[in-house]
């Protein structure tokens, strides 16, 4: 999925609001329900499913955050997860995450702020109405979807505390509660699950807070009640079910960097020119789809990003 300026798309590569009205109308015909909704079992990687969403419709559309790419099926997006804190299996996710309780929820705003505050979730919902964008996440599996999300530019968020000159990075963490996320009582990766960004990307109107999927709230197993996107990375650095997100002077701990250094940077830009020790990220499986097909630099963003590391040696820093 590329997301490219308003200016160079063309009518018939833009998604039509009546598709994503249709595909709510599917959603309710469906019976799907939200957070710890009990579906089918899970679709191992890069299988064939059965319920497709329809086909993008042509249609003007001003949004320059639609694309004319497919979604995935939301039955695939919503049982092939990774959220350890409820067990390590792809599956798991969707079948442990109904004990995660996402109301009241707050998220505290820390550090290198003028106005370091706490806000209630619903509050910051509320002069908020999220906006929809169809962003391609790529994993470091080798595996893609493209999603429809419904979030608000972190960077409306953080403006609002008031970063101060020294706040060059941006910490995010999830819920530390064993009672409520069970894998967290196992040693399988140090809690709580955290991550981090450059304050540029940080800042950048591609990185979002996501709170919805598909028209719908997020859930549970997909990282409710909000959850980082940053589409031009892997998709470890979205982090799920944040609690704290903290402006910095150095750079954070990231979870998979702490881990296994060697194979996770903190940068993890998506390029297909850098392997994986164990793996080439050269090519990708969509979700849905058989032949695989080339991953793009940047996950197809470079327009919009690749200013953001001129300069930087992205084979060392990946
Ligand atoms: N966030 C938390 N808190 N815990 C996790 O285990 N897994 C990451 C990321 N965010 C993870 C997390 C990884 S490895 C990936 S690939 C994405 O979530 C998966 O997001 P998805 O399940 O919505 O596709």
């Amino acid at each position: 999925m590329l997301i490219r300026r308003a200016s160079s798309i063309k009518p018939s590569e833009i998604t039509s609001h009546d598709l994503f009205l249709r595909r709510r109308e599917f959603l309710r015909g469906a019976g799907w329900a939200v957070a710890g909704a009990a579906l089918a079992p899970t679709l191992a990687c890069g299988a064939e499913d059965e319920a497709r969403p329809p086909a993008p419709v042509a249609g003007a559309d001003a949004n320059p955050f639609r694309t004319d790419e497919t979604p995935t099926a939301l039955e695939d997006a919503t049982r092939y997860n990774n959220f350890y804190e409820f067990g390590t299996d792809k599956s798991d996710p969707q079948r442990h995450a109904g004990s995660l309780r996402t109301r009241p929820w707050s998220v505290a705003i820390t550090g290198e702020v003028a106005k370091p505050g706490t806000i209630d979730l619903d509050a910051l919902l509320r002069p908020h109405t999220p906006e929809e964008r169809i962003y391609r996440l790529r994993c470091v599996e080798a595996w893609s979807m493209v999603i429809p999300w419904l979030g608000i530019p972190l960077a409306e968020i953080i403006k609002r505390f008031e970063p101060s000159s020294n706040a060059r990075y941006v910490a995010f963490r999830t819920l530390l509660d064993p009672e409520q996320m069970p894998g967290q009582r196992s040693r399988v990766l140090d809690w709580p699950y955290v991550e981090g960004l450059r304050i540029d990307e940080a800042m950048h109107p591609l990185t979002i807070l996501a709170t919805g999927m598909y028209g719908q709230v997020l859930p549970n197993q997909n990282g409710a009640p909000l959850r980082l996107v940053v589409p031009w990375k892997y998709g470890f650095k979205s982090i799920k079910s944040i609690v704290e997100i903290r402006l910095t002077r150095s750079e954070p701990p990231t979870s998979w960097n702490r881990q296994a250094p060697r194979e996770y940077g903190f940068f993890a830009n998506v390029n297909p020119d850098v392997d994986h020790p164990r793996w080439s990220q050269k090519r990708e499986r969509r979700i849905g789809e058989f032949k695989k097909r080339a991953t793009l630099p940047f996950n197809g963003y470079a327009d919009q990003v690749a200013a953001l590391y001129r300069g930087i040696d992205l084979r060392k820093y990946f």
